[in-house]
């Protein structure tokens, strides 16, 4: 069945990312390359934590999945020298587990909450007093006899990761002194990227092949050192090895990955609005059965890169394909298909 088939632009996290991550991950914000205005305000926020020997505020980093959130929370604690303990939202089901993390941690480490717009509200209100003022309050017993208790926590610093800032509460989002948005890639640096990565696998590449796999990668570096592997791949079986543009178009097409990193689930959501729908509107729960996939993801996962590439508006009254998508997919407008934002 086609909705079996692998996404290899997919920019959630697969099996093989997170061993290829651990070997490409920069280590330090020098070799982090791209989100300039994001790196110069942790140099600052470094810097000034060293000088004054203090642990940094809490960060709150929002983007697209594969942006680089986690990394730049392993760069920070490795520049800052403290350890750094890794959890997520849904993984921290009951205030027990967050109250254990919580007292485990040493004066200064780095607490990272991946996804942390999906936090229950109980734990919640326990992170409050203890991004605040360092301090864990324990209810001891039941109704009236009740009573608080107060444990002193080491100064630590949350970094928070969100793809979805619209859904993190207002009390909590306040208590990060620092927000910052990863935006997607510039091109240049996706290629950048691409040939930094060749270079540690020790993968032969030429200028014109790398800016191909950049052209491809959705502009985000997990995509494109994903791609970076499979023309590899192909190139170690067909050719000598080495990647030229002539194997990674070959490549690219036995992907089925077009020259703006589309698949064809991508092109089937385009498809669906121009062919059936005239152009649009179209409910988002209409896209998901036609496509086999649940709302969340053809929201969350599809829509940011079409929207991006300016190819899908989203309308309250549904999806539109823009003129741009007709063109992309060589279809022709009828004059008599609407296509307005109202
Ligand atoms: N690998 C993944 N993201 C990267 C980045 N921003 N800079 C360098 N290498 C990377």
């Amino acid at each position: 069945m086609e909705k079996d088939k692998e996404r290899v632009i997919t920019n959630k996290e697969t099996g093989g990312d997170q061993a290829l991550d651990l070997t490409l991950r920069p280590k330090i914000l020098e070799e982090y390359i791209g989100q300039e205005k994001v790196k110069e305000n942790l140099r600052i926020a470094i810097e000034a934590a060293r000088k004054r020997g203090e642990p940094i505020e809490h960060v709150l980093l929002y983007g697209a999945p594969g942006l680089g959130k986690t990394t730049l929370a392993h760069i920070l604690a490795n520049e800052l020298g403290t350890n750094i303990r890794i959890t997520s939202g849904p993984a921290i089901e009951k205030s027990g587990d967050l109250a254990a993390i919580l007292t485990n941690l040493a004066e200064g480490d780095i607490l990272f909450i991946d996804e942390i717009h999906r936090l229950n509200k109980t734990i919640e209100e326990i992170l409050y007093p203890a991004m605040e003022d360092y301090a864990l309050d324990i209810i001891i017993g039941k109704g009236p006899s009740a009573r608080t208790l107060r444990i002193d926590l080491p100064r630590f610093t949350i970094i928070g990761a969100t793809t979805k800032m619209s859904l993190l509460s207002a009390p909590l989002r306040d208590r990060f002194g620092m927000v910052y948005h990863l935006n997607y890639y510039e091109h240049d640096d996706i290629e950048r990227i691409v040939n930094r990565s060749a270079r540690i696998l020790s993968i032969g590449i030429d200028d014109l092949s790398a800016r191909e796999i950049a052209r491809r990668s959705r502009r985000t570096p997990r995509v494109a050192n994903r791609l970076l592997k499979r023309t590899r791949d192909y190139c170690d079986v067909r050719g000598n090895g080495t990647i030229n543009p002539e194997h990674c178009r070959d490549a690219f097409e036995m992907l089925d990955v077009d020259e703006l990193g589309l698949d064809w689930i991508d092109r089937k959501i385009l498809e669906l609005i121009i062919d059936k729908f005239k152009g649009g509107p179209v409910g988002l729960n209409t896209i998901a059965a036609a496509t086999g996939e649940d709302m969340a993801t053809v929201e969350d996962v599809y829509e940011p890169y079409l929207m991006q590439l300016g190819f899908l508006d989203r309308s309250p009254r549904g999806r539109l394909a823009t003129d741009l998508a007709y063109e992309h997919l060589g279809k022709q407008k009828n004059k008599n298909q609407q296509n307005t934002l109202v």
